[in-house]
């Protein structure tokens, strides 16, 4: 909890608790504390002196924002068509083989989370792995499971 209070309190200085920097600022708290507990939440309403309500309307908008526990690691498969027809069921199979999860989950240790998603927007790379934000295109079974590997060293 105190280090929730201190990082919404430095987050919000930096912006100065402007009501209009929520975005910005619950962005800022989640990629420190990698989501957004309710206890989070409840202590950026208070720094910035907006209702609760409207706090968790906005974090709940926004798919960008978690309000479960994510891991230390993101590793995100991108199940689109251009991915799909170009074999990204295989690598999320050997992904969720090598994690021992499934889409939407995350290790008990809190070491990963793995997502699934529709399109990232980047097709002509396709198929896509994004692992802690960086973009990996034309990706296979075997070099999803290195880039693992690597992620857990
Ligand atoms: S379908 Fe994967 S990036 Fe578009």
């Amino acid at each position: 909890m105190a280090e929730t209070t201190a990082t919404v309190r430095r987050v919000s200085a930096k912006y100065e608790g402007r009501k209009r920097a929520l975005i910005p600022i619950l962005q800022e708290v989640q990629d420190e504390l990698r989501w957004l507990a309710p206890e989070t939440l409840e202590a950026v309403a208070a720094e910035l002196d907006l209702p609760l309500a409207h706090v968790y309307s906005v974090a709940t908008f926004y798919k960008s924002f978690s309000l479960e526990p994510r891991g230390r690691h993101i590793c995100t498969i991108c199940m689109g068509t251009a991915c799909h027809v170009r074999g990204s069921a295989a690598i999320l199979e050997r992904v969720e083989r090598n994690l021992g999860l499934h889409a939407g989950q995350t290790s008990e240790d809190g070491e990963f989370t793995l997502e699934r998603v529709n399109c990232l927007g980047a097709c002509a790379q396709a198929p896509l792995v994004v692992l802690e934000g960086r973009y990996y295109g034309r990706m296979n079974e075997t070099k999803a499971e290195a880039l693992l590997n690597k992620a857990k060293e």
